[in-house]
């Protein structure tokens, strides 16, 4: 690679830090054209000097860009074909959100694995997956794209997805790079608008929001995205702090880093940079190696290098980094590797790919009220469908460009083949499937309002007269306020988008072929005003129930309490939690003991309970929230099967970042909390001896 180097001129350096859409090598692949890279302003030459590409539509197409790249570049180094392969390629499983509620470490590794497989069919390298922003804003658009407001299960899931998506190398065909986002701290748009200021303390940061983060670097993730917004007043993509310090010293990250779509250039409108140059030099010397669309490296940096006031080894090492990747991938010896009609054709939405977004989409419902067991349906009970959603096909959500809706049923089609739907006046449930469309959550697709959509409220009022129970299917890619609806209803399952599978997933839930098994990963507000609402706040020196009678912190109009709690969700079994027992009731250094729960599932039907571990440190050198998830297991149980589970409690659990940044652990008591939901616990107090001085 070196010698490759010492052959390139400084553009052609510049170029390998530059990605454009395939465009501009193809002029027919028009689709990927929008916003600022309509002007680009590169020449015929220096297209042809770019180092990577921005989605691709087939096979066909890689094949074609690559080798009409390759015929026009001079050293015929590859392009790396890079895209958004969210939650999976035209197999569509259910969105990150809701796979996260599966709590299911093997089952999200297997989405990332199959995702890559398809994706490598069309010639794609590398995905902008998987996206580590935690959230607590459900008005964000983009929480969908999140595996919710927790730090552990964040960061849990991120590694599985890069570990599911890298496979043993990603030289292998059949395994994809994975470039984590939005780096950093995205999820915390301020009033949940996108791409609005995030301020939060480096603290906080380390503690909390870098979880998810942590979690894709640790599993080895090959690139980092920046984000779009600021970070203490600089925009993520040239802030030095964060790039230089954090990200890379800090955490140890030592792969490539890109921009997103043209953030150099909106450091300009951030009112940073006064111009393309001021971007260009803000970004590269804050450690941006590569941007994505945008071209002011090459444009504005030549003349630095030429001239020496930029140093020509920085440039070289940059360049090496993307040359060497370039080859870890395979690209040198096979620029098309991967892509292939047939593979595609056999790989693609195979039966066994569609049987495994069937079970995911099954193991991300969560059942969020049941009254009088209304649910399971036997066969003989006989549904009136209605709501928006009944005939939709489109239930992948955002961030499926390459699923079509053509590949999915509708749940009415379902329901009608296996002669299931009546009439309102002969029917036994009235199901009603609505919630929100596709495309209303996703990148800019904030809302104010996120309370159950009005009209559908008043439809399942006028459907009441019928004196039927009523079963709300609400699909969402963030939560709902479901305040106004509860009331009317006798069951409500929570559907998210499930993908291609998602009417099958649903028809199997109502009628108890599957039992669902899924939690919240994120807390649903009762009320608006209740935003950001998370489970893992910090106790407040006034909480309700103090000493101040009405000065404590709470509403005059509300109370505090979510309508649903993080980690809840209801089940076709009824698991009882019965006792909590531990192997020594101190902890010395690096001891490890061990606590056990008791559970029983009191019904006759099998199904799985997701058991989760919470801690509380109630005297610290900062204050710790009140409850946070260290660990949970996802069981089996067949019908009225009592089982021991076990947990490990050792001292990682109780470190935490104090105010001077010091990771570190405290000697006293610590509060394990053992339960179905982050709300119903058992509880066992242990003292931890040993700690930081
Ligand atoms: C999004 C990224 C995405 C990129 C490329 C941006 O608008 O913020 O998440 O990876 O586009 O499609």
């Amino acid at each position: 690679m070196k010698n490759l180097l010492k052959e390139m001129t400084i553009e052609e350096k510049l170029g390998q830090l530059i990605q454009i859409p395939p465009f501009f090598y193809i002029k027919d692949l028009k689709d990927e054209l929008y916003g600022p890279a309509v002007e680009l302003g590169l020449s015929k030459e220096q297209i042809f000097m770019t180092g990577s590409v921005l989605g691709i539509g087939s096979p066909e197409e890689m094949i074609e860009v690559q080798k009409t790249y390759l015929e026009n570049n001079r050293h015929k180094i590859p392009l790396v074909f890079m895209a958004d392969i969210i939650h999976g390629y035209e197999t569509i499983f259910p969105i990150p959100l809701a796979l996260a509620g599966s709590f299911n470490k093997d089952l999200v590794k297997k989405v990332a694995e199959i995702s890559a497989k398809e994706a490598q069919t069309s010639g794609i390298h590398v995905t902008y997956s998987p996206m580590g922003d935690i959230s607590r804003e459900p008005r964000w658009g983009r929480i969908m794209e999140s595996f919710g407001e927790d730090p552990h299960l964040n960061y849990i899931l991120n590694y599985q997805m890069v570990k599911g998506y890298q496979g043993s190398s990603i030289k292998d065909e059949g395994s994809l790079a994975a470039s984590f986002k939005h780096f950093a701290a995205y999820g915390l748009s301020e009033a949940g608008r996108d791409y609005n200021t995030v301020d939060l303390s480096e603290y906080s940061f380390k503690q909390y929001f870098a979880q998810g983060y942590l979690g894709a670097i640790d599993a080895g993730a090959k690139m980092a995205m920046t984000s779009f917004n600021t970070f203490e007043g600089i925009p993520a993509t040239m802030n030095e702090k964060l790039i230089q310090k954090i990200l890379k010293k800090d955490f140890g990250f030592e792969g490539l880093i890109i921009s997103d779509y043209n953030g150099v250039r909106e450091t300009i409108t951030h009112g940073i940079s006064e111009n393309d140059k001021e971007a260009a030099l803000n970004s590269f010397k804050a450690g941006l190696d590569i941007e994505m669309v945008s071209a002011t490296y090459m444009k504005e940096l030549k003349e630095e290098f030429e001239s020496g006031r930029l140093p020509i080894e920085l440039l070289d090492e940059r360049v090496l980094k993307v040359l060497k990747f370039k080859e870890e991938l395979g690209l040198f010896d096979n620029p098309y590797k991967g892509a292939s009609r047939i593979k595609h054709d056999q790989i693609v939405l195979s039966s066994k790919n569609l049987e495994f977004a069937l079970k995911a989409a099954n193991e991300s419902i969560v059942l969020l009220q049941n009254n009088n067991n209304i649910l399971p349906l036997s066969k003989e009970q006989k549904i009136f469908l209605a709501g928006p959603n009944a005939n939709e096909t489109d239930l992948n959500g955002a961030w499926s460009w390459h699923g079509s809706r053509t590949n999915n049923e509708t749940l009415y089609n379902i329901l009608n083949n296996n002669d299931l739907l009546t009439s309102v006046e002969k029917c036994d449930v009235i199901v009603y499937f609505g919630g929100e469309k596709s495309n209303e959550s996703g990148e800019a697709k904030s809302k104010t309002n996120i309370n159950f959509n009005e009209s559908q409220l008043n439809e399942i009022i006028e459907l009441k007269k019928y004196n039927k129970p009523i079963i709300l299917i609400n699909s969402s890619g963030r939560p709902i306020i479901l305040t106004n609806v509860i009331k009317h209803t006798d069951s409500i399952l929570q559907t998210w988008f499930l993908g291609t599978k998602s009417a099958e997933a649903i028809y199997q839930t109502l009628y108890g072929i599957n039992n669902p098994s899924a939690k919240l990963p994120v807390t649903f507000p009762q009320k608006i005003g209740q935003i950001p609402i998370y489970y893992n706040h910090l106790p407040t020196g006034r909480p309700k129930g103090s000493l101040y009678n009405e000065y404590v912190s709470y509403y005059i109009d509300s109370s505090n309490e979510p309508l649903f709690n993080f980690g809840f969700g209801l089940s076709y079994s009824n698991f009882k939690y019965l006792s909590l027992s531990i192997s020594k009731d101190i902890i010395k250094g690096d001891e490890e003991v061990i606590l056990t729960v008791n559970v029983k599932n009191e019904s006759n039907r099998a199904g799985y309970e997701i058991d989760q571990l919470y801690i509380y440190d109630p005297f610290a050198k900062i204050s710790r929230p009140v409850k946070e998830l260290k660990d949970f297991r996802k069981v089996w149980f067949e019908e009225n099967e009592e089982k021991k589970i076990s947990f490990k409690i050792n001292k990682e659990m109780f470190k935490y970042y104090d105010q001077n940044l010091n990771y570190r652990v405290d000697d006293g008591q610590i509060i394990l909390y053992v339960g179905t939901s982050s709300n119903k616990t058992l509880e066992q107090k242990i003292i931890f001896v040993g700690g930081d001085k």
